[in-house]
């Protein structure tokens, strides 16, 4: 009899040995865990159904006002290109000081998203305002920046346009972020006042280069 308890004694405490595994070695399964406070809750997937709401989604819409942390675009003047009393700003945010880096995002922003219609001189005649597109009315005629409206208008009126779009232009915002708007608004500004420019406005050690018509 005693035998028998033996064995089935040293037989128990060598499963336990041998399920209990040993400290220091590697297992993939989840450790155990006696008490479990709310480690384990109920949730839900973003588009699952959900009863307990009378609308039946889990996903629960958003508090009116709700501005997500790092998200409030307060600056009115980075974000809408408008000054305090609600008109179009005619400067660069003081966040994006002028600069020739700036210039030069702008002038490829501008190649990229731009110039295809407006012609990266401005004029208008990019390659897809074909006059037989614009004769078939398949595309408004851009207008050239150097359109005395559009050469007295705000920086702010630029990135508005690229923002919102005008008339027949579609906006930009989906495409191209707030600060890289500004930096192509800024490179539209130098195309307006470059062709409109004055030998005295050239700077006197860069005349030669220009006479020599030397580029740089
Ligand atoms: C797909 C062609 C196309 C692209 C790309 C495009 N535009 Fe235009 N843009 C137009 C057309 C067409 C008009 C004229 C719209 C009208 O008056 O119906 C226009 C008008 C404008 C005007 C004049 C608005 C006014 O007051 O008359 C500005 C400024 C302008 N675009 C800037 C830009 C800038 C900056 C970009 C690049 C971010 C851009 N556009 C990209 C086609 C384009």
């Amino acid at each position: 009899m005693t035998t028998r308890y033996t064995t089935v004694a040293v037989g128990l405490l060598a499963t336990l040995a041998l399920s209990a595994g040993c400290r220091g070695n590697k297992s993939s399964d989840p450790p155990i865990h006696p008490n479990w406070n709310m480690d384990d809750q109920q949730y839900f997937q973003p588009q699952e159904d959900n009863d307990w709401f009378p609308d039946h989604r889990a996903q629960r819409p958003l508090v009116a006002g709700t501005v997500a942390r790092g998200l409030l675009k307060a600056d009115d003047h980075l974000y809408r290109g408008r000054g305090p009393d609600g008109r179009l700003v005619d400067a660069l945010p003081p966040s994006l000081p002028l600069t020739q880096a700036l210039l030069d995002r702008g002038e490829a922003r501008y190649d990229i998203y731009c110039a295809p219609c407006h012609e990266k001189s401005g004029h208008g005649n990019g390659i897809i305002a074909q006059p037989g597109r614009i004769a078939a009315g398949l595309l408004v005629k851009p207008p050239s920046y150097t359109d005395p409206r559009l050469a007295a208008m705000p920086l702010g009126y630029f990135f508005d346009v690229i923002t919102h779009g005008k008339n027949t232009m579609r906006p930009y915002a989906a495409q191209i972020p707030v600060e890289d708007r500004w930096a192509i608004a800024a490179w539209v500004r130098v195309l307006q006042v470059s062709q409109r420019a004055a030998i005295g406005d050239v700077p006197a050690d860069k005349l030669d280069q220009l006479k020599s018509g030397g580029a740089q």
